[in-house]
C-alpha cells in the first residue's frame, strides 16, 4: 500500500507561487509600460506637428508706381517694424521690408538682417545691421559679415493695389533679387 503523497504546501515560499508571482509582476509591468508609451492613448506618444504659421500679410505702402519712379535711384522707403526689437537674436525673425528705387526699376526685401535677425538700417551705400556690423548693398547682398558675404536678403513681389494705386509688397510671394516693377 502506497503512502499517500505529501500535499503541496502553500504560501507565498513555494517555488510555484514564486513563478506565479514574477509572471503576474511581469504582466502588470507590461501593460504599464504599454500605456505609458502610447498603447492607450496617451503617455509619449509623439505631439502633432504645430500647424504652419499663417503667410504673412501684405504691406501696403504710400507710394505709388509713378511717384517711386519719379525718385533718383537709390531712393528707399522704409516699411520695417520695431516690434522685434532690432536685435532680437532669432534668424528670419519679422522686421519688415524695405521699397526702394534703383536705375532698373522698384523692388522689395526683407529688412532681417541675415546673421541673426537683426533689423537693417539705412547707410549710405546701402543697408546696415547695428547688431554685429553686418553690410548690405542697394540690392540686399551682403558685402560684409558676419553675414555670409555674397548672399542677398529676400525679395518680394512688388504690384500695385489697383491700376495706378499704392503699392503693395506682398511677403507670400518671393522673387529672385533682379525682378523690377518698371
Ligand atoms: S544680426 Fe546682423 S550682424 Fe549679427
Amino acid at each position: 500500500m502506497s503512502q499517500p503523497e505529501p500535499a503541496t504546501p502553500t504560501g507565498t515560499s513555494s517555488g510555484l507561487d514564486r513563478r506565479e508571482f514574477c509572471a503576474c509582476a511581469l504582466a502588470v509591468a507590461a501593460a504599464a509600460a504599454a500605456v505609458s508609451c502610447g498603447g492607450g492613448g496617451g503617455g509619449y506618444s509623439n505631439p502633432a506637428p504645430p500647424p504652419p504659421p499663417p503667410p504673412p500679410s501684405p504691406v501696403t505702402t504710400s507710394e505709388t508706381k509713378t511717384s517711386m519712379l519719379g525718385q533718383p535711384s537709390g531712393t528707399v522707403r522704409d516699411y520695417t517694424t520695431t516690434a522685434s526689437g532690432a536685435c532680437p537674436l532669432i534668424l528670419g525673425a519679422a522686421q519688415g521690408y524695405y521699397l526702394v528705387r534703383d536705375s532698373a526699376g522698384i523692388y522689395a526685401f526683407n529688412a532681417s538682417c541675415l546673421h541673426q535677425g537683426g533689423r537693417l538700417n539705412t547707410t549710405q551705400t546701402g543697408f546696415g545691421c547695428p547688431c554685429h556690423g553686418s553690410q548690405y548693398d542697394l540690392n540686399g547682398t551682403v558685402t560684409v559679415g558676419p553675414a555670409p558675404v555674397g548672399s542677398v536678403l529676400q525679395h518680394y513681389q512688388v504690384s500695385e493695389s489697383t491700376p495706378g494705386g499704392v503699392l503693395v509688397i506682398d511677403p507670400s510671394k518671393p522673387v529672385s533679387a533682379t525682378t523690377r516693377l518698371t
